[in-house]
């Protein structure tokens, strides 16, 4: 398994080598307005300027269709070239950008040439109860079942293959829509750079320890001076850029980009939580509020203008939660990546142990459901009630459950028969899965019911 990850990434980087890949801006400043501040310029960048080669084309996007399951394909065969777009943006959990209703989604950049580049809003930027927010976490998005038909729809059109095709054929990318296999990437590609970034490709990866992970909230990185699930990295906007490594990138390339990635970091950190947008009970809301301080501010700190975050790493023991993802990343990955340009030769230290997850802040928590760090709690009741948690559920695309306060989902106790190919089962989030249990964080056992449903009524207020 290893040595085959290996020659695919290997593969990978040989067809990157051919790709055609342009760095230029594809919009530029508009020329009335006032000068463009940072935040502006960050947001301008992640939407507009293509740093990795394209995944694929518009007339592969267009084609997809064709490899789906019936009866989707005869839908989308009498369909207009319009609602087959809408169907397609639908399968993969992609959305148009803001104020823009044609060209490429939101998730992807237009390289000036037909392709389509991935950005950070592919896993960063999604739909909230239907509504499209960048910086929230993308829960919709189904890598996996995108990559697998845009590879089988380019070996009919006799396309060649781009690194996520090949990367996608060595390694899962995720199980489940809306949850990523990010942090492998990310471990397999610092693999085949030194300190300075130069690229070497004759190494071999670690052992990989394959999970899925659900994208945090960028709302929330203002608050934090550490970045991950086990706040093991300092913040920086250097660690923003382990994104770019693919081996076509070389170490000339992080130094240019260096500015880009302070401006993208600065319009993350300009980013406010969003409001909670249906009815709240505000004198349960308050009641709410003093037992969260007793029994949850210890970890997730206090709220309003006099808020503070504590920032603080429970043990694995301690918070009980799934521990694949603790697992994945070990000291000596965090001190190697320390050492090189990213994590600033060592200046900037790194958590060398971690003990387990830090608790996160709970701003705007109403939008960033499912719940802990693998996505693997629907709604916010569930989260309170820990015996009460699905052990299989799938989820409706733009309901919002407001009685429970997340996704609306549907309870199951097993994956369907009916799910027959990988793409339908993408949809049931499997607790029983390697990475995937939704058991631990059982702090809210202790309130009565009465608490719990104060608590609830409170968290919609963050
Ligand atoms: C394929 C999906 C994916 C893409 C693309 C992606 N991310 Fe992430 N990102 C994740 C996941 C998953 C995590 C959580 C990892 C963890 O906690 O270990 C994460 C974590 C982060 C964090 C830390 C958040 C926190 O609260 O600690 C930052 C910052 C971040 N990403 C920025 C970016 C930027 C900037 C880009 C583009 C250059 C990007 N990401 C692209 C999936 C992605
Ligand atoms: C001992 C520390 C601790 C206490 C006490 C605690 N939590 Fe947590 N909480 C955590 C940790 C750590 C996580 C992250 C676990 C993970 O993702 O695996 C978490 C995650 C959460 C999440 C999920 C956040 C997300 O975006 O996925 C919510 C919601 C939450 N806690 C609410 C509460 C409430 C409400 C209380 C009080 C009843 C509480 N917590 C008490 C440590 C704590």
């Amino acid at each position: 398994m290893r040595i085959a990850t290996w020659i695919i990434i290997c593969l990978a980087a040989a067809a990157n080598a051919k790709a055609d890949h342009t760095e230029a801006e594809t919009t530029s400043t508009p020329e009335s307005a006032a000068p463009e501040s940072a935040t502006e310029r960050g947001y301008r960048l992640l939407t507009t300027k293509a740093y990795l080669p394209p995944d694929f084309d518009q007339e592969v996007f267009d084609e997809l269709w064709r490899t789906w399951e019936e009866p989707l394909r005869s839908q989308a065969e009498r369909a207009t070239p319009a609602e087959r777009r809408a169907m397609a943006f639908s399968r993969y959990g992609l959305t148009d950008a803001p104020g823009r209703h044609d060209g490429v989604a939101l998730q992807y950049v237009d390289n000036g040439q037909g392709g389509w580049v991935m950005n950070c809003l592919a896993c960063h930027g999604g739909k909230v109860a239907g509504r499209v927010i960048p910086g929230a976490p993308n829960t919709l998005y189904a890598l996996q079942t995108l990559t697998d038909d845009v590879r089988v729809t380019k070996l009919r059109l006799k396309k060649p293959l781009s690194h996520m095709d090949l990367g996608g054929a060595a390694m899962p990318l995720g199980t489940t829509i809306g949850t990523t296999n990010a942090v492998m990437f990310g471990v397999v590609l610092l693999t085949y750079r030194d300190a300075d970034l130069n690229v070497h490709q004759d190494r071999l990866p670690p052992k990989l320890v394959h999970h899925d992970h659900d994208a945090p909230a960028w709302w929330n990185i203002k608050k934090k001076q550490y970045l991950y699930a086990d706040g093991g990295l300092p913040k920086s906007h250097r660690a923003l850029m382990q994104f770019l490594l693919l081996p076509k990138n070389g170490p000339e390339k992080f130094r240019q980009w260096e500015q880009d990635y302070q401006d993208i970091l600065a319009w993350i950190e300009s980013l406010e939580a969003p409001k909670y947008p249906f009815e709240i009970d505000r004198p349960l809301a308050a009641r709410g509020e003093a037992v969260f301080v007793s029994t949850c501010s210890r970890c997730h700190g206090t709220y309003g203008a006099e808020g503070s975050y504590p920032e603080v790493n429970v043990p694995i023991e301690e918070v009980g939660t799934d521990r694949a993802r603790l697992d994945a990343i070990d000291a000596s990955w965090r001190e190697s990546y320390s050492a090189t340009w990213l994590g600033h030769y060592g200046q900037k230290p790194v958590k060398r142990e971690v003990p387990g997850y830090v608790a996160p802040p709970l701003d705007g928590v109403w939008a960033s459901a499912p719940y802990l760090h693998n996505g693997s709690v629907p709604t916010l009741w569930h989260l309170l009630h820990p015996a009460r948690r699905p052990k299989v559920w799938t989820r409706t695309e733009d309901g919002y459950d407001q009685q429970r306060v997340g996704l609306e989902t549907l309870e199951l106790d097993r994956v369907p028969a009916e799910a027959r190919t990988p793409a339908q089962r993408r949809h049931y989030f499997d607790t029983r899965r390697f990475g995937k249990s939704a058991g631990g964080h059982l702090f809210p056992d202790e309130l009565s019911e009465d608490e719990k449903q104060a608590v609830l009524e409170y968290l919609k207020t963050l």
